[in-house]
C-alpha cells in the first residue's frame, strides 16, 4: 500500500512537470524577464544573471523562494526587491513555464550581454530646468552605506495631489539631488545639526515623471501606471544606458502609494 501511495504521488508530480508550457512560457520571458535576463536568458547586465540553459529545477526553486521570501519590514528595500516584485505575481504554472523556456535556451557564450528592450531604454522623462525656483523640497535622506545625501523636490501637481490625500496625477514630477558627503578625517561622512550629511559634491539626478500614456508600453507586470524614470548626469544630461525596467520593478509594490516611497513626506511638504 506504501508503495502504491509513493508512487500515484511520483506520477502526480510526473504529470504537473509535463504540463509546462514553453509558449506560454516565452511569451512571459520575452516580454517581462527579457527586460534584464534578456529574450535568450542571455542578461543585460553584469548585475543580473543569466538564465539560458540553466536548470529548470533551479529557477523555480529560486523564483520560490523569491515568492515566499518576499516580506521586507515597511519602509525597507530588500536585498532581492527587482525580483520579489516579480516572483509574487506568478503563480506555479507560471513558474513552471518560464523555468522550462530559459531551460531551453542555448547556453550563453562567455561574456556575452543582450541589449536592452526598446521600451525600458527610452524614457519620457526630461530635465525639470527651472525646478530650484518651481519645485517644492520636501525631503532629505541619508544614504550611508554609498555616504550619499538626497535631496527630494516636486512639482506643484504632485504636491497639491498629495497634500489633499490623493493619488499623483498624470504630471507629476519628482527630483532628487545625489551628493556626495562630505567626509571627515576618518572618511566618514559629516553631518550638521539637524542629522543631515552635510552635501559636498554633486553627483546625479535621479527623476520620475508621469504622462498620459506613458505605461502603454510597460507589460503589466512591470508597469507603474503612467511613470517613467531617468537618471541626469550633474550636467543634468540624460545618462544612457538607464534601464527602466530597474526603477519599475523597485517600485511596483508601491501601488496603494502612487508608486513613490516618500508619499508620507510629500503629503506633509511646507
Ligand atoms: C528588473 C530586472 C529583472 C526582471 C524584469 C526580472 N529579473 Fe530575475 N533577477 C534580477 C536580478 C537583479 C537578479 C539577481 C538576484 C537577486 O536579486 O538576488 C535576478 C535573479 C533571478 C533568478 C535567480 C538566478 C540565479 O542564478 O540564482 C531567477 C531564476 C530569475 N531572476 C528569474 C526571472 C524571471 C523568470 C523573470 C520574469 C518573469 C525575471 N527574473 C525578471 C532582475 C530581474
Amino acid at each position: 500500500m506504501r508503495k502504491l501511495l509513493g508512487l500515484s504521488v511520483f506520477l502526480a508530480v510526473a504529470q504537473v512537470a509535463h504540463a509546462a508550457d514553453i509558449e506560454a512560457g516565452k511569451r512571459m520571458a520575452t516580454t517581462v524577464c527579457a527586460a534584464c535576463h534578456g529574450a535568450n536568458g542571455v542578461s543585460v547586465s553584469d548585475a543580473i544573471p543569466n538564465l539560458a540553459a540553466q536548470r529548470a529545477g533551479y529557477i523555480e526553486a529560486r523564483l520560490k523562494a523569491f515568492k515566499d521570501g518576499a516580506r521586507p519590514a515597511q519602509g525597507t528595500v530588500s536585498p532581492t526587491a527587482n525580483m520579489d516584485a516579480i516572483a509574487t505575481q506568478l503563480n506555479a504554472e507560471d513558474i513552471a513555464n518560464v523555468a522550462a523556456y530559459f531551460a531551453a535556451q542555448p547556453g550563453a557564450a562567455s561574456g556575452a550581454k543582450s541589449a536592452l528592450l526598446a521600451n525600458f531604454a527610452k524614457t519620457r522623462v526630461t530635465f525639470p530646468e527651472g525646478y530650484k525656483e518651481a519645485f517644492t523640497k520636501y525631503h532629505t535622506i541619508n544614504f550611508a552605506a554609498t555616504k550619499q545625501v538626497r535631496y527630494y523636490y516636486a512639482n506643484t501637481f504632485a504636491v497639491t495631489a498629495a497634500r489633499a490625500g490623493r493619488p499623483l496625477p498624470d504630471g507629476s514630477v519628482l527630483l532628487t539631488e545625489v551628493y556626495a558627503a562630505k567626509l571627515d578625517a576618518d572618511n566618514k561622512p559629516v553631518a550638521g545639526a539637524d542629522g543631515f550629511y552635510v552635501a559636498d559634491k554633486l553627483l546625479a539626478y535621479t527623476a520620475m515623471a508621469s504622462g498620459t500614456g506613458w505605461g502603454d508600453d510597460i507589460p503589466e507586470m512591470l508597469r507603474n501606471a503612467n511613470w517613467n524614470y531617468a537618471v541626469f548626469t550633474a550636467d543634468k544630461q540624460q545618462r544612457a544606458g538607464v534601464n527602466q525596467a530597474d526603477y519599475l520593478a523597485c517600485h511596483k509594490p508601491l501601488d496603494k502609494v502612487s508608486y513613490i516611497f516618500t508619499l508620507k513626506q510629500l503629503s506633509e511638504a511646507k
